[in-house]
């Protein structure tokens, strides 16, 4: 079973996430879009630091798409990884297929091709300021980053890709919620995938 879990950038995808996997363990598998971000290793640490990480583009959607449809057929994957702080791959790893396949990412729902591969798909929602705000913790705890680029970087590209690719697919959710701490929307998902693990047995 997969589920997408989409949402703009800070909405709480991740904690919504984690939820979902300390409830079913070891039958879940997390694959992030975020590491599938394209390598940009031949440039300069200031031109990579300019790219706009927020456009459908700056991904290799077609290999996660690839990568899925292998794990619905059993076969493990070799599922790069990425380093925001340098901004490049850093290698790959060996990925088992698990029962329950979770896909995360602000951009999950906007490929057709990911989209017809997802069973359950649901939008991460928050108020901007709300995002912002907890992008600029992390960032600045987690990914080595200065106010100042977050700002720069958030006016650029953050906030008019959220408009342009990341709100449109709202649309295309089966369920949207408020914030990633949302315990009535995780019990309605538990339920369903239950259910759906009861079916295969
Ligand atoms: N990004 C970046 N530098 C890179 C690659 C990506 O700053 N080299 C940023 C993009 O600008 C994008 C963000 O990473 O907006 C995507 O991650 P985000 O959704 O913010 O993080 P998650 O932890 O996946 O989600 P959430 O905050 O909702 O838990």
């Amino acid at each position: 079973m997969i589920i997408g879990i989409a949402g703009g950038s800070g909405s709480g995808k991740t904690t919504f996430t984690n939820a979902i996997k300390e409830m079913f363990k070891e039958d879940v598998l997390i694959i992030r879009h975020d590491d599938y971000y394209k390598d940009h290793s031949n440039l300069s640490f200031e031109e990579k630091k300019h790219i706009n990480y927020d456009h459908p583009d700056a991904l290799e959607t077609n290999l996660l798409v690839e990568h899925v449809k292998q794990l619905k057929d059993g076969q493990p994957i070799e599922k790069p990884l990425y380093d925001f702080s340098t901004h490049d791959r850093k290698g790959s790893e060996m990925i088992f297929p698990k029962k329950i396949i979770i896909l995360e990412g602000i951009l999950i729902l906007e490929s057709k091709a990911l989209r017809n591969l997802i069973d359950i798909k649901v939008y991460v929602d928050a108020a901007s300021d709300e995002r912002i705000l907890r992008r600029i913790l992390r960032d600045t705890k987690k990914r080595g980053r200065t106010l100042e680029d977050i700002c720069d970087q958030y006016l650029k590209t953050v906030r008019p890709m959220h408009e342009k690719y990341v709100e449109p697919t709202r649309k295309y959710a089966d369920i949207i919620i408020n914030g990633g701490m949302n315990k009535m929307a995780l019990e309605l998902i538990r339920t369903k995938i239950e259910s759906v693990l009861q079916e295969e047995v």
